[in-house]
């Protein structure tokens, strides 16, 4: 007896799943760096030395994927330049879906049927308006447009993921679910409508100038299924650009990880941690890189989650026909959905596979002027101020066998893809994975200098509240006060070239 226990518990530890890495990257098929490539990577991505020229390769902010400027609002959706002749045409049928209107079930036009009950956007264009960012509504006759809330209710010891170290466990609101629909078939009443009011601020600026913030609140007005639970949580959520998409996803997680600084080791004030979170796709726990709190580890999860959450559309991720429907919502879970009989989900996996293609292989247009004298002072301010410490310049990606077009590239993101505390000032105060409430994923700055042309506005930050990029900058609060607070202590000239840098990515 006592002899066999050993193997019993050799067994049993052989049967136990391997504990979870959230390094793992099952999406990626990676072909491991040598040593010497890693040290050419550590110094293609080094702070530059010296500001008096542009760095090499830094005017090709998406390396080889990187597609031309052009001068117009199609800035933004030009396939990655790298992708070959039979790419572009995956990249072209995806954007027909990405573009696509669906229409309630049942429909002559079987293809496009399963709309909703309840949903946000037609189409996911129209939110990504021109594969650019969406914008907050622009008065109270204006509808939610291209943002939406998101809502939980603080969870109990049973919504904790055991596997996933300082998860903040939350659990759906009990009617509305995770996210308040705005608009829904006839016959069904719409969740909401998106309710918001700005209250003005002023900050003087060293020089004399004074800007306006607009600091916003948001209601969830006109309830359709009655009252928010009491402790519901909302957060706002403006549709991201698109550009990059799939460079972001290559980036090896062990790279993000080594910048992360939890507990501020360094003792710069700037901590950084990776938000963990768990996949749908996989069933394990991964490193969130997408959605403006690292929600979503990969773009096919993202993509699967918009159509279900957003539009209403099941897939094989979120199989629901009812969309985001909950229990509480009999007739939406009832009603007729465009899956079933010919259809196992309302778009199938190829469908998927084709939008997901095209949400990774949106490319990022060359820099402008990366050699004029104001730029390079720009972006001297922009090392010195300590923006650089999130906004983390260059990344290599994965060697990637089944992604030539994403594999191996030097990149320039200027996001580290970590969680930072913000302040108060942008806190929504609603957790998602480990990311708490205060804490938002550093926006990726590449092709920010092109939202005017490609979106008709200059809307930042995750809800759209700054109307330009020094508002952007002015809201920046906790772990980036003390950046923040440098660029008003900068004399106007200086605050210009900073901004005029800016416009440059
Ligand atoms: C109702 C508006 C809306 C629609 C429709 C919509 N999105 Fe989004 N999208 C958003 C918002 C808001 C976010 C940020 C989500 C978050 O922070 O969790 C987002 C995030 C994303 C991201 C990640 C961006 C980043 O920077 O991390 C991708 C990729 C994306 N959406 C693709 C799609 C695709 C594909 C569709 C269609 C299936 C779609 N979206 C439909 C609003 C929308
Ligand atoms: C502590 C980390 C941190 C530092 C330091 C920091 N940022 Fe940010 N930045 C962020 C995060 C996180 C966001 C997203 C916040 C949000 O959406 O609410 C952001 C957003 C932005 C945006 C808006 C991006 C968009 O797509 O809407 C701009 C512009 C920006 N930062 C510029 C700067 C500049 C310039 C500096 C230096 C003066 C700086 N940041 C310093 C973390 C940082």
């Amino acid at each position: 007896m006592t002899r066999s226990l050993p193997l019993i518990v050799l067994a049993l530890a052989l049967a136990a799943p391997a504990a979870a890495d959230p390094l793992d990257e099952p999406h990626l098929d990676i072909v491991p760096r040598t040593p010497a490539e890693a040290a050419r990577i550590a110094a293609a991505t080094a702070a530059p030395e010296s500001f008096d020229a542009a760095q090499p390769f830094e005017a090709r902010p998406g390396g080889a994927a990187t597609v031309r400027a052009t001068s117009d609002a199609n800035a933004f959706s030009l396939p990655s330049a790298n992708l070959g002749y039979e790419g572009e045409l995956r990249f072209k049928v995806g954007n027909g879906l990405f573009r696509k209107i669906w229409v309630s079930a049942p429909a002559s036009t079987l293809a496009s049927d399963g709309l909703g009950p309840l949903y946000n956007a037609r189409s996911c264009q129209r939110c990504h308006l021109k594969d650019g960012r969406g914008h907050p509504p622009e008065g109270p006759e204006d509808g939610a447009v291209s943002m939406f809330l998101r809502v939980s209710i603080p969870g109990g010891p049973e919504d904790a993921r055991a596997e996933i170290e300082g998860y903040l466990a939350s659990r759906p609101e009990p009617t509305y679910g995770t996210q308040l629909q705005d608009f829904a078939l006839p016959g069904h009443a719409a969740e909401y409508r998106l309710a918001v009011t700005y209250e003005e601020m002023e900050v003087a600026l060293a020089g004399g100038e004074v800007a306006t913030l607009r600091k916003p609140t948001y209601t969830a007005a006109d309830l359709g299924y009655g009252p928010l639970h009491p402790d519901a949580m909302l957060s706002p959520r403006v549709a991201p650009q698109m550009i990059g998409m799939g460079l972001l996803e290559a980036i090896p997680a062990a790279d993000i990880l080594a910048a992360a600084d939890p507990d501020d080791a360094d003792g710069d004030g700037i901590s950084g941690r990776p938000n963990i979170v768990w996949s749908v796709e996989f069933d394990q726990p991964m490193l969130g890189r997408f959605g403006h709190k690292a929600g979503n580890p990969t773009i096919r999860e993202q993509t699967g989650s918009a159509f279900v959450g957003d539009i209403g559309i099941s897939n094989p991720l979120f199989p629901a026909g009812s969309g985001e429907c909950t229990d509480l919502q009999a007739d939406c879970l009832a009603a007729v959905h465009g899956d079933g009989d010919v259809r196992e989900f309302e778009i199938d996996a190829e469908g998927l596979d084709l939008v997901t293609f095209y949400s990774q292989n949106l490319g990022v247009p060359a820099r402008r002027d990366v050699d004029d004298p104001e730029v390079l002072w720009g972006k001297e301010l922009f090392h010195g101020a300590g923006c650089a410490s999130c906004h983390r310049p260059a990344h290599v990606t994965h060697r990637l066998g089944n992604r030539p077009e994403h594999s191996f590239q030097l990149i320039w993101p200027y996001t580290d893809l970590l969680l930072h505390d913000m302040g108060e000032g942008l806190a929504d105060d609603r957790p998602e994975a480990r990311a708490n409430g205060r804490e938002w994923r550093t926006a990726p700055l590449w092709g920010i200098g092109l939202t005017q042309q490609v979106s008709g506005h200059t809307y930042f930050l995750h809800d759209g509240r700054a109307r330009s990029l020094l508002e952007a900058i002015l809201w920046h609060g906790g772990e980036a006060q003390e950046a923040r607070d440098t660029v008003v202590e900068m004399p106007p000239e200086d605050r210009a070239a900073l901004i005029r840098f800016l416009e440059s990515l």
